[in-house]
């Protein structure tokens, strides 16, 4: 049932203020005080160091909370991609969780690299959506995301749900290896359960959205450019558009730009700048200038302050609602993946059933 909307896709996007809603009410307690994980939860004072792995937009979404352990929790962080680390043997050490993210709990590669971390993490923690998947029955501990079932192939609210999860994972975390006392964790968590409301009010977007996807609908190849946790998102918009429009689309760090792939800018090349208005921003505008000097058309995504201080010269702007830095990368999801559905839409594809794409990989 897609509740009106015409593909399944659009209303899994449209869902996510509520889907989020539920997440964080099974997590975070009725006071807002604290973050109740199931069964024993985890013990973060005994570990020293946490491996995520997981394949496609699950691993973005790993490759954002690095930046939430090591900023919140101050722990390391390793994210590796499951057929890369399931062959590569890598060690495990003492004081390690390793953490696998997986939507249907069955993907071929992540549950092989859980096999192979068994008996050599201090604790096997899983991220899943489907609860009574192969990866949530073999983990120590399975934490559910509460997205509901997701249809359209390409991952939208279970990505969001996601890093809502492992952004409460970090913040326990932060908690329990005392860099967030109780009133900094309850501060943090009032923060969090605005993220519906910011979520609900950055669906207003989606016309001013349709009519850029509709600019760069004929275009052959996107650039995506972001920075700090605004780089797993411009993966994960980069990977959004090629699954479901077939354009072609890539993603770097912004300050990658000058080692490389400037060479692919001209006037031809939309360029995608996702970038809220944060510490770095000075940064990406001097990456912007250098693009726009070659002709290349920004598309900035970003909120007021950002847009005002981008100056002349950006091709289209995409104007976001403010947010708290620490959530800026889920209401940003959202953006990406509109973006990348309209483009679709215009191009005419299968949007729910892309080409050559299965929903949930259990063949390597
Ligand atoms: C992208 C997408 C895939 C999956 C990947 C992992 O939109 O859906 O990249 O994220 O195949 O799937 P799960 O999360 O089921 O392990």
């Amino acid at each position: 049932d897609k509740a009106g909307h015409r593909h399944f896709m659009s209303k899994e996007i449209a869902e996510q203020p509520t889907v989020i809603s539920e997440a964080i009410a099974n997590y975070v307690s009725e006071e807002a005080r604290s973050i109740r994980l199931p069964g024993e939860g985890i013990d973060f004072r005994a570990l020293n160091r946490l491996t995520m792995v997981a394949c496609g937009t699950a691993y973005y979404a790993c490759v954002t909370a690095k930046y939430w352990f090591e900023q919140l929790a101050g722990m390391p962080v390793e994210v590796d991609i499951a057929s890369e680390f399931r062959y590569r043997q890598p060690p495990v050490t003492e004081g390690t969780a390793a953490l696998f993210v997986s939507q249907s709990g069955e993907t071929a590669d992540t549950l092989a690299a859980l096999r192979y971390c068994a008996g050599k993490a201090d604790r096997i923690l899983s991220v899943v959506n489907v609860a009574e998947s192969s990866i949530a029955r073999e983990s120590d501990l399975a934490l559910p995301i509460h997205a509901g079932a997701e249809i359209g192939v390409a991952s939208t609210k279970a990505f969001t749900c996601q890093l809502t999860v492992l952004l409460l994972l970090a913040l326990k975390a932060a908690h329990a290896r005392g860099r967030l006392d109780d009133d900094a964790l309850a501060e943090r968590l009032l923060t969090l359960r605005g993220l519906p409301a910011a979520l609900n009010q950055a669906m207003s977007i989606e016309s001013s959205v349709e009519t850029v996807a509709q600019r760069i609908a004929n275009a052959n190849d996107v650039l995506f450019l972001g920075r700090g946790m605004m780089f797993p998102l411009a993966l994960e918009g980069a990977l959004k558009l090629k699954e479901i429009s077939y354009i072609h689309a890539e993603a770097y760090a912004s300050g990658e730009l000058k080692h490389g792939p400037i060479a692919l800018i001209d006037e031809k090349m939309p360029v995608v700048v996702m970038a809220p208005s944060d510490a770095l921003f000075d940064k990406t505008v001097s990456n912007m200038q250098e693009v726009m000097a070659r002709d290349g058309k920004i598309i900035l995504i970003t909120d007021q302050a950002g847009a005002a201080a981008a100056g002349d010269g950006v091709w289209q702007t995409i104007l976001m609602p403010d947010v708290n830095p620490m959530l800026a990368p889920i209401l940003y999801a959202v953006p990406a993946q509109m973006l990348a559905y309209h483009a679709a839409v215009a191009r005419g594809t299968d949007v729910d059933q892309p080409r050559n794409l299965a929903k949930s990989v259990t063949v390597e």
